[in-house]
């Protein structure tokens, strides 16, 4: 049987934590990476400028299928890779809703599923307006380009967001921005999920997120304390969601828990996502390894845990210094229960260095344990 061969167009961590599973599952996988030195440089075999049509078109030229460890190609690239006969996956028509966050509102209110009150705003005048009717305050959003909380805003008057209303500003976004109600959440949840082309759909238990200045900074899964009722309502919203707007691959749903016991949906991701990370230790079968079957249409793999619950703690960049190696030995040490993972990048303040996993049948001692890894790191 010649290698099935699937094609990764970003270098980040994401494509990174998908070779282990392809080479387990004797896939041949190719990275198209932005520059040399990648996460996923291990597995790159191009390098160059993603919204390039030619280079991409050569790159697809030597893989069975193209996805992604982001979503920044632009849609018209995805077109003309599809035009000439490549498997996209997902397909430019569903990654369309995770490259813009006002089309992603739109399409969702279309399939009826709960969501923050939005609106889309053009003027100074539409945002006081929004902000009139929805107490006072809002979350202003870039629809496009924004992420790691970048592109979010909590604003109470207009002069809070004057510099993104000229039309300068809107036109780096699109023409508009998307005013939320400033839902008030109890906790931030995320319902991990695949889905193939031939439609086999299957969802990992409902996680917890934490979010520290809007980056996500720690994940529990199962989430703590949720209902049976909620866990299938949150797997179900995730089915309509891939099925609505025909997500192949992995797709995390981003949701908040209001205070009676509601989720809305916040954003959705089409590849592996952060709060999928705890399933590499903590699944029968990790999110990398299933984005891969998925996209490739192969049988899904089961989503069952292999502890009682799995805590992943994010590495996130101190300084400039702190690539998180000083002090690993120790660490691994002092923490034989955790499992380390660094994605190989220069240190850098906020960015997403590694991740620390627990995976136990003993909830305190996952928490306790993932911290204290990712704390002595942080220190050393
Ligand atoms: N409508 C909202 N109400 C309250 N908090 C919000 C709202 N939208 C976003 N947030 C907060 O901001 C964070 C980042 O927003 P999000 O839309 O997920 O942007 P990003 O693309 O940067 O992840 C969320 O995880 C949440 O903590
Ligand atoms: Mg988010």
């Amino acid at each position: 049987m010649t290698k099935l061969r699937v094609g990764v167009i970003g270098g980040g961590q994401l494509a990174r934590m998908m070779v282990v599973p392809a080479i387990e599952l004797g896939l041949e996988i190719k990275v198209f990476a932005e520059a040399e030195n990648s996460s996923a440089a291990i597995a790159t075999t191009m390098v160059g400028d993603y919204t390039n049509i030619d280079t991409i078109s050569e790159f697809a030229k030597t893989v069975d299928v193209i996805t992604f460890d982001h979503e920044h190609v632009p849609l018209e690239v995805l077109r003309e890779l599809e035009a000439k006969g490549v498997s996209v996956q997902p397909p430019s028509r569903a990654l369309a809703f995770a490259q813009n966050k006002l089309d992603m509102r739109k399409r969702l209110s279309e399939l009826g599923l709960p969501m923050p009150v939005w609106a889309e705003i053009r003027t100074e005048q539409e945002l006081q307006e929004f902000l009139t009717a929805n107490g006072g305050a809002c979350i202003l959003k870039t629809p496009i380009g924004g992420y790691d909380g970048k592109g979010v805003r909590v604003v109470r008057t207009i002069q809070d967001a004057s510099d993104w209303l000229t039309a300068e500003g809107l036109a780096r976004v699109g023409g508009s921005l998307l005013a939320e109600e400033k839902v008030d959440f109890v906790r931030e949840v995320a319902q991990l999920s695949a889905r193939r082309p031939n439609g086999e759909f299957r969802a990992w238990p409902l996680v917890q997120t934490t979010q520290k200045d809007g980056v996500c900074a720690e994940v529990i899964c199962p989430a703590p304390n949720a209902s049976n009722e909620t866990i299938a309502h949150a797997a179900q919203i995730a089915k309509d969601v891939a099925e609505g707007i025909g997500v192949t691959g992995v797709l995390a749903v981003e949701m908040f828990e209001t205070r009676d016991g509601r989720l809305v949906i916040n954003e959705l991701a089409m590849r592996p996502h952060n709060s999928g990370h705890f399933s590499i230790e903590g699944s029968v079968t990790s999110q990398f390894e299933q984005h891969l079957r998925a996209v490739l249409n192969l049988p899904l793999g089961s989503t069952e845990p292999l502890g009682a619950v799995a805590v992943m703690v994010n590495l996130l960049g101190v300084d400039d210094q702190n690539d998180f190696v000083r002090g690993f030995e120790s660490v691994l040490a002092d923490h034989p229960q955790a499992k380390v993972h660094t994605y190989g990048k220069g240190a850098r303040k906020g960015r997403k260095m590694g991740h620390v996993t627990v995976v136990s049948n003993d909830a305190e001692f996952a928490l306790a344990e993932s911290r204290a890894t990712a704390a002595a790191l942080l220190d050393a």
